[in-house]
Formats: structure tokens, sequence, C-alpha cells
């Protein structure tokens, strides 16, 4: 069979069991959602085992597995010519502590996918292939989401990456280290000669149409911020109003004027949300003492960003002031809003329509690993919808088996376009 044959597809079945068994390492039982979900924190066993399962599959499909000093995981398929640099395909395997089976999943295992078809169907490309799996891209635990495709990419500094600690004070280096899983390739990675990562949309857009294809235009800024107030414990009910300072009041004020922001419209598409919001001493009868918030702020437009982010320190100075507590902010993510090259978008376009699929051209709410490597090569995505308003972050996250297949088929035939014929 010729690359260029247009009946060519992946094998839809097998995508699915491996998305099925990948799900089940590090699953657990979500009693709100009554269903499995799954927690395969970055770097923790989970993970590790999930890395394994995947490896071993890479391996039995002939691919050379490497890793970078970050972990980052390149499985390799050679091509007619090895000098040239791959066509780079992935996500990662790493989850939330509630997810699903699809985030990241679907781009590693779909990748997998188009290398067991090339197989498959004895197809040599020019290009050598390599799938990706990335390090922390959930930024869950140690605090900055895309960490290891940004070391990948040069923007984070590997050292710096190794110094980050999760909640307990863990650091990165440390566990990579317990897994060895600090390899030799070397940070930045060489330039692949471009870089393709199907995902879940993670939202409704898709679904709402009944697009089957979605062609991703590029990804929103995303800021993360980590403020840990301090008042004074006092008792809750020995302690007049004015001789109160509670930050917990103070993070309940933030809050509620983040939304504010982006309930006025000043902001364009400004969304924030603070996730997690921890008080000390904690407990029912003492004024908090301390309070730590992060938020999370996003935006497809960076001067609005730049607006929102000025605007919230004036918002924490005056919640200083009225509160009488103390404020410090420290900035834990921050990405600029990325665009793919018209020539990726293109690509999938035209591929989605060669398939008979119909698509629509979108903004990315989530991060991806596709907006580190686009600093390196030209970079794309393909989203597919999920059902349920594509909830995610989610035990009850799902996309159909179709869906994914319909994701994957174009990205083989993307794939196969940018690495180039070997064999005829
Ligand atoms: C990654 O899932 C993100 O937070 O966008
Ligand atoms: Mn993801
Ligand atoms: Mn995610």
């Amino acid at each position: 069979m010729t690359i260029h044959d247009s009946s060519l597809r992946i094998d839809a079945e097998r995508l699915w069991r491996s998305l099925d068994e990948l799900g089940s390492v590090g699953a657990y039982f979500d009693e709100d959602a009554g269903l499995h979900g799954v927690r395969r924190l970055a770097l923790t066993d989970a993970d590790i085992a999930g890395r394994e399962l995947v490896t071993g599959w890479m391996r039995a499909a002939g691919l050379a597995v490497t890793t970078d000093r970050v972990g980052n995981i390149y499985a390799r398929r050679a091509g007619a010519d090895n000098a040239a640099a791959p066509v780079m395909v992935g996500s990662h395997i790493d989850s939330v502590a509630t997810a699903g089976r699809f985030d990241g999943c679907l781009g590693v295992l779909g990748g997998l996918e188009v290398v067991r078809t090339l197989n498959d169907h004895g197809i040599t490309t020019e290009h050598p292939i390599e799938v990706a799996i990335f390090t922390e891209e959930e930024g869950a635990r140690f605090g900055t989401d895309m960490l290891g495709s940004a070391v990948a990419a040069g923007r984070i500094d590997l050292d710096a990456a190794r110094a980050r600690t999760d909640s307990a004070g863990v650091t990165v280096g440390s566990e990579l280290d317990r897994h060895g899983l600090a390899g030799a390739v070397e940070v930045p990675i060489r330039s692949p000669h471009a870089y393709l990562e199907c995902h879940i949309e993670q939202g409704p857009i898709l679904s709402t149409g009944d697009t089957r294809i979605g062609v991703v235009q590029g990804v929103q800024a995303i800021t993360w911020l980590e403020l840990r107030i301090t008042g004074r414990a006092a008792h809750a009910g020995a302690t007049p109003q004015r001789l109160r300072r509670n930050a917990g009041l103070a993070a309940a004020l933030i809050t509620v004027r983040l939304d504010e922001m982006v309930e006025s419209g000043e902001y364009g598409l400004l969304l924030a949300t603070v996730g997690r919001q921890v008080n000390y001493p904690n407990l029912i009868n003492i004024v908090p003492e301390k309070s730590l918030l992060t938020v999370d702020l996003r935006n497809p437009d960076g001067a609005a960003m730049a607006r929102a982010e000025a605007d919230l320190a004036t918002c924490i100075a005056e919640v200083e002031k009225a509160t009488g507590v103390t404020i410090t902010s420290r900035v834990t993510a921050k990405t600029p809003p990325v665009a793919f090259p018209d020539s990726m978008r293109d690509l999938v376009e035209k591929h989605a329509s060669n398939l008979g699929m119909s698509c629509e051209r979108l903004t990315s709410g989530a991060g991806h690993d596709a907006g580190e490597i686009a600093a390196l090569c030209p970079s794309g995505m393909i989203f597919v919808p999920g059902l349920y308003d594509g909830i995610s972050h989610n035990p009850r996250e799902y996309s159909t088996p179709e869906a994914c297949a319909d994701g994957i088929d174009v990205l083989l035939h993307a794939v196969l376009e940018l690495a180039g014929s070997g064999n005829e």
C-alpha cells in the first residue's frame, strides 16, 4: 500500500482497547460521580505504572524508546532518512486527581496507533516518527503546567524544573531520580520536523455543533498565581469585628472580585478559577490566620490578560487595606497566547475534509504540550468532541470510540504527509 492511499484507516478497536487498559492504571472509584476515574499525578507510582505499560507497547511495536533529562519519553520509528528530523506526535499520560481516561492519553495512544497502523501496512516514511510522552503536563502535582514540554522546548530551565516541589515538599528531581527517569537525551531537545497532537476538546463547542474535528488555531494565555495571605488567629466568639485580621475573608473577597472581573466583560474572554484554598489553622472556632489560594487565569487575548493581572494586583492591595492582612503573590505559570501556523491548521483541515469529516476552527481553552513544542517547530492540534458538554478534569469525561478514531485517522494522514513517502 502506498502512503497516499486515502482508504487507509487506523484500527479503532485496538485504539479503544489501549485507552481502556491505560485507563485502568491509577483507577479509583469516585463516590460522587458513581464511576471509576483516573488518578495518575505526575511521577507518582501510578504514573510510572502507566509509563511502563505504554513503553512496553511502544517496544512491542518496534520503537526505540529514549528519555530526556526531565523524564520526557520519545519512542522512535525509523524512517528512510534517519538523519532527518522526526515528525513528532504525542501528549501526556499524567493526570489530575479526578481525571477521565482521555485527557492526554488519546494523543499518546493515538500516536502509537498511527505507528501500529504503518507497521500493519508495511509503510516506511522518509522522516522518522517519534511518539512523545511529556512529563507533568497537568501541573497538578508540581504547580506549573506543561513542565516537561517546556523544558524540552527550552522555556523552563532543567535545574528550575528539578527544584519544583509538590505540596509535601518532594522535588521533581528526587522523583526523577527515584524512578531512574532522568535520561540521556539533552534538553532543550533538537527541533523536530513538525509536531502534531490529537486531544479531546475538553469544552462544549464541538459537541454542540455536531462537528467531528476541531482544527485548533492556537492555545489561549495562561497565568497561574499562588497567593499567601497572613492575618491573625483569634477567638471566633470573643473577637469583635474591628479586632479581626481574617485571612479567610480576604481570600473570599479576592475570589468574588475575580468572578466580577470575568462577568464584567472588560477583560475579553477572561476566565478565572480559584481551584485551591487552604486556611490555617482550618478550625471552626478560630479566625483564620493564614490562607493559601491559587488563581488560574485564561485569556485568548494577551493584552486583556495583562490588564486583568494588573487589576487583580490592585484588588489585592485593596483587600489588604480593608481587612488588615498582608498578601504575597507568586507567579507559578505563565504562557502567552500561542497561534499555530496556518500550514498546520490547513493540513489538519485538508485531511479532515478528505476523510469526509466536518470540521471547525477553534482556540484551545486548555493548555497543551503542543503550545510549548510550537517554539521548536511547526505545530498543530486536532480536537475531537467529548460528551456531556465536553466535561473534563472529571471522571465523567467521555469521548466515543468513533470520535477518537476520527481524530487519529486525521492524525495518521497528516503525519504521512509531514513524514513523506519512504517506499514509493
Ligand atoms: C491542563 O489541563 C490545563 O490546565 O489546561
Ligand atoms: Mn491534556
Ligand atoms: Mn488536563
